[in-house]
């Protein structure tokens, strides 16, 4: 087992530790008791992983004496909403759930956002332990501690900041992941090895074969390295003032390609497009070194990842999306772009995003194909 705590600088009392490991399901138990206390606990999770783990995950918990009943919602993205929190607040009021209750979050990003953003309001407050089940919750949004619903206006847009007593990535979990979204959760993994740490991204690039075969060590290696990066980006940063942002390369065309599609295509897919894209838009205006594109685009090719939009999405509707998105200033769309493999452009002084001409990302996306 791997234990990487995550200091919240801003907010001592609210550092807390992932802990990464084959089989800890074993241990849940423990673990949870040991971090977050109290005297019954909501499980939230989505049907399909309620149906794989939800029996195991009560039990785990009931071996060490502890109160547990499972919440279920329907799975999918679709279902990432005001209605869902509310129904699964009201429902732990109807049990009975005190102050002293606490919530865990089983399943991929979407049960983590939703069951943590239902902790954060629920009585103002009950503390909560994630139990990410895919990798792009293991990596990604179980770290950082951003919980929240989709509403019409946009994704993620109603939410709260509420941190985890303990994060439980249990690597077991990932042998019942489908093939895409093990693929979809490894955009976020060479997306952490292009921002940050050059040696990460070269085991990525050889160990491709590792990786998608569910190899033990690739496989502990990958979560483990990706949770370091994402966790102390967010430990220095909680609320996304600064170099948080460098977590946004891929995502500001990555996030205007997912709007376009509805909920055509995961997100870990819209993102891999949108790092190849702000990858040759880096290059173009002349923050990124030569060469820098054809690599991102070949590790991403190598997951079987997408690198250019869908046919039908327009250069010009894309744009519009990212100038209506709240990272834009003055109209002129801001990226968080890559120096080279393995460094981002930018500073604490100067920041770290770069505002870039339309014309050139309109090109970078059309030239993508
Ligand atoms: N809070 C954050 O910082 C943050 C960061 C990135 C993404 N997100 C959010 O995460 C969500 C995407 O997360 P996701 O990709 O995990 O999607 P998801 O939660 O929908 O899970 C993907 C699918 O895999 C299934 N699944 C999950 N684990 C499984 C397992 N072990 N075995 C079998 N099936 C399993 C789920 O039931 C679902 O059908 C989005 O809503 C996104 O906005 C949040
Ligand atoms: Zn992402």
């Amino acid at each position: 087992m791997v234990k990487i705590p995550v200091a919240i600088r801003e907010q001592r009392d609210a550092s807390y530790d992932i802990v990464v490991g084959h089989g800890l399901m074993n241990d849940l138990g423990t673990l949870v008791r040991a971090a977050c206390p109290a005297s019954r606990y909501a499980v939230i999770t989505d049907r399909n992983v309620a149906s794989i783990y939800g029996a195991t995950v009560l039990a785990r918990l009931r071996d060490a004496s502890l109160s547990a009943e499972l919440f279920e919602f329907p799975a999918g993205e679709p279902h990432k909403t005001r209605q869902t929190w509310a129904d699964l607040s009201d429902r732990m009021l109807a049990g009975g759930f005190g102050r002293d209750a606490a919530v865990v979050a089983l399943g991929g990003g979407v049960a983590g956002d939703l069951a943590g953003f239902v902790a954060a309001a629920y009585l103002r407050g009950v503390p909560y332990v994630q139990v990410p089940t895919s990798l792009l919750a293991m990596i990604d949004s179980s770290i950082g501690g951003k919980t929240g619903v989709d509403v019409p206006a946009g994704k993620n847009l109603i939410g709260a900041f509420h941190q985890p007593r303990l994060v439980v990535a249990d690597l077991e979990l990932l042998s019942t992941l489908p093939p895409a979204e093990l693929v979809a959760g490894m955009a976020e993994a060479v997306k952490h090895g292009a921002i940050a740490d050059a040696d990460y991204f070269a085991f990525l690039e050889r160990a491709r074969g590792a990786v998608l075969a569910r190899d033990r060590a690739a496989i502990e290696r990958t979560v483990t390295r990706s949770i370091e990066i994402k966790a102390e980006v967010v430990a220095a940063d909680e609320r996304e003032s600064g170099r948080r942002a460098i977590l946004n390369f891929g995502h500001t065309i990555g996030h205007a390609i997912e709007a376009t599609s509805g909920f055509g295509m995961l997100h870990g897919e819209a993102v891999a497009i949108g790092m190849h894209c702000e990858a040759r838009l880096a290059e173009a205006i002349g923050v990124a070194a030569a060469g820098t594109a054809t690599r991102v685009r070949a590790a991403l090719a190598a997951y079987g990842l997408p690198l250019a939009p869908p046919p039908n999405v327009r250069a010009d509707e894309l744009l519009r999306i990212m100038q209506l998105d709240k990272k834009t200033r003055d109209g002129k769309v801001r990226f968080a772009l890559l120096k080279n493999v393995g460094a981002m452009h930018g500073s604490a002084t100067g920041g770290w995003t770069v505002a870039a001409p339309a014309d050139a990302v309109r090109a970078a996306v059309t030239s993508a194909n």
